[in-house]
């Protein structure tokens, strides 16, 4: 007799369920790409490879954990989990991104991986253990706009605090100007990389590591991805 744990979905709730998920991939237009059975269904409105190559450099200095803050559909904590065979955890405030990570990294059976509904806030990251790993890409300039440099700070304290390795990091600059969201962060300056590495270090990092470089959503600057120490 089958063991419970190995019975696999079948029928016409699965097969609907499967559809009505396609669906939603569709309607959520992902930031990452997205697949299912081994399909593609979406190649995800940003290339990830150049983040994804950094990520897998400091995976193979050896992690057993990982977290990524802001994960969208979970394109990192998945592959982290399945290449790696990280304990990965990806959390994110979108229910539509959330449920498209969630319920893919099931269907895929990708072990190790799993999914949280959480708005990542001072209070909130101070409930969090440490992880080997922290990726933290492409977030931190909605929070520096909406709450001021001083919050940014603080919860960048926070994010090292539960940093017992590396910190993946990136984020949106003031020379994006096609952004709106450009004129509301502090002037960088002609050195926005320089700028954020200096801020980085403000908040507590011992280092802050230019590790490569990749585009910028929907513009032509380029952004620095950095690998930052506690
Ligand atoms: C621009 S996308 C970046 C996704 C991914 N980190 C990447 O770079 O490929 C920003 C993601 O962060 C999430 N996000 C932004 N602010 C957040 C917050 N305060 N709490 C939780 N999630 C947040 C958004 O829902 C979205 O999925």
């Amino acid at each position: 007799m089958k063991l419970l744990l190995d019975r696999e979905l079948s029928g016409f709730p699965y097969r609907a369920y499967k559809f009505a998920l396609r669906r939603l991939v569709k309607q959520v237009q992902p930031y990452h790409p997205v697949a299912m059975d081994g399909c593609a269904l979406s190649p995800g409105e940003r290339d990830c490879s150049d983040r994804w190559a950094v990520i897998s450099r400091v995976l193979g200095q050896g992690a057993d954990t990982l977290a990524d803050l802001g994960c969208a559909e979970g394109y990192f904590v998945s592959r982290a989990a399945k290449e790696y065979g990280c304990f990965a955890i990806g959390i994110d405030a979108d229910v539509r991104r959330l449920t498209v990570a969630q319920d893919v990294n099931v269907i895929n059976k990708n072990e190790n991986a799993g999914f949280m509904y959480a708005h990542l806030s001072t209070d909130f990251l101070r409930k969090l253990p440490q992880f080997d790993v922290v990726v933290f890409l492409a977030v931190l300039h909605h929070i520096m706009y909406e709450h001021g440099v001083d919050y940014a700070r603080d919860l960048m304290r926070c994010i090292r605090v539960i940093t017992k390795k590396n910190l993946v990091f990136e984020m949106g600059q003031s020379n994006e100007t096609s952004m709106y969201w450009a004129k509301l962060l502090p002037d960088m300056g002609p050195e926005p990389h320089k700028w954020i590495q200096e801020f980085l270090l403000s908040c507590g990092f011992s280092r802050a590591e230019n590790a490569g470089e990749t585009d910028a959503y929907h513009s032509n600057s380029r952004r620095s991805i950095f690998v930052a120490y506690p």
